[in-house]
């Protein structure tokens, strides 16, 4: 029996997935697996029974990774299947900032016990009128599950993509429209396009890559976009440049003290992800990497450690050793087993950066004296017997 502990709600579609093998619990200290949202786990300290970490979303930003990994606690999060609701979030973030579509309403609104509304209405519209997308250039800066589909409904829009990604994966390659244009440097996106729209990860590479010397390269009047984090631009050159007319409009989906209220900053209350069918996917594909982690020891989507999946196993015993990414372990692993006549069926080793995961399948169930041997390998972080 499995538990594990909900630290944000968590959509019930998914939590239904768990099998009868798994029971929820309030107390976080006895779970073995964490599902979260956007609640801070920095602070948290973690008990030793927890084994894997799963986020219903892309962003892990909120997440201690490497500490995670040290204590051999796997995270995982969902590429993907929040996508389509950013997505739309974001065409909506370009009508909005194309023409004054909120001024218009609260104008309605303000003036709504007005007899003659209609008439006024027709005088004063000028002042909320704006441009259209059609012919105009987006830029589009991290080509992931959400830059693709952004790209490829604005090319149906009649705009004209430019996408930059040194990292994109095959994947999202095939899935993008052939008319967006590749662009190898970023400058080239900066000097070119009208709107700019930015889809990377929260990394010390990325934090305030929108920033004084970026917006010194674009065009006057340009639009830019964040639904990806707040940090990847630096908000104060943000306003500075919209103050001064350089920047059209700044949309974001985070707000904070220094962009909320501020003329022509369009902030939403981080809301890229919520609709019913993205937190519905999400939470399902949460759990389903949760439970065969914690079943199998299989890592899908992980972004502390590899991708690592050997299947259900049909042996005896499977231990999973989690380790530093350094010369000999393997040797010293099946060193072990051999010392303990112990015959190794299978095995997967497979690194992400300095850390590494490896799985072995054994012709006899782990004994607690083999667990002890492989723990105190130095290198090791974590052995965990899986069956
Ligand atoms: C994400 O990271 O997936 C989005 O920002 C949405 C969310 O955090 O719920």
């Amino acid at each position: 029996m499995f538990q594990y502990h909900c630290l944000n709600p968590i959509a019930q579609v998914g939590l239904d997935k768990f099998s009868a093998n798994y029971v929820k619990t309030d107390d976080v200290n006895s779970a073995e697996g964490i599902l979260v949202r956007s609640a801070a786990m920095h602070d948290m300290e973690f008990s030793k029974n927890l084994l894997a970490v799963a986020r219903a979303g892309a962003g892990v930003n909120n997440i201690p990774l490497e500490r995670c990994a040290k204590e051999g606690i796997v995270v995982f999060n969902t590429p993907g299947a929040n996508a389509n609701g950013v997505k739309e979030l974001v065409i909506a973030g370009m009508l909005l900032a194309a023409r004054d579509i909120v001024g218009g309403i609260n104008w309605v609104a303000a003036n709504a016990d007005d007899e003659n509304i209609a008439k006024t209405a027709e005088k004063e519209k000028k002042n909320f009128a704006g441009t259209e997308l059609q012919d105009k250039k987006l830029g589009i800066i991290g080509l992931g599950a959400i830059g693709v589909k952004v790209a490829n409904v604005a090319k149906h829009l009649g705009m004209e993509v430019y996408g930059y990604d040194p990292y994109v994966s095959v994947d999202a390659a095939w899935n993008l429209s052939r008319d967006v244009k590749h662009v190898i440097n970023v400058d080239e996106i900066y000097e070119t396009c009208d709107y700019i729209t930015i889809h990377v990860p929260l990394l010390d590479s990325t934090k305030g890559m929108i920033n004084k010397d970026a917006i010194s390269k674009m065009k006057e009047g340009v639009i830019i976009l964040n639904f990806a984090r707040d940090l990847l631009a630096n908000e104060a050159d943000v306003l500075e440049a919209l103050d001064a007319g350089k920047i059209r409009k700044y949309v974001t989906d985070f707000p904070n003290t220094t962009t909320s209220g501020h003329k022509n900053c369009i902030v939403m209350p981080h809301i890229g992800a919520s609709t019913e069918e993205s937190e519905d996917n999400c939470a399902k594909m949460a759990v389903k990497e949760l439970m065969n982690y914690l079943e199998n020891g299989n890592i899908v989507n992980s972004v502390n450690f590899p991708n690592c999946d050997m299947g259900v196993c049909n042996q005896a015993g499977r231990v999973a050793i989690f380790h530093a990414n350094i010369a000999n372990m393997i040797t010293k692993f099946t060193a072990t087993f051999g010392d303990l006549g112990i015959n190794v069926t299978d095995m997967m080793s497979k690194s992400k950066g300095e850390n590494a995961y490896t799985m072995i399948d054994l012709e006899k169930e782990a004994s607690e004296e083999m667990l002890q041997k492989l723990s105190s390998i130095e290198g090791v972080y974590r052995v965990r017997k899986v069956k």
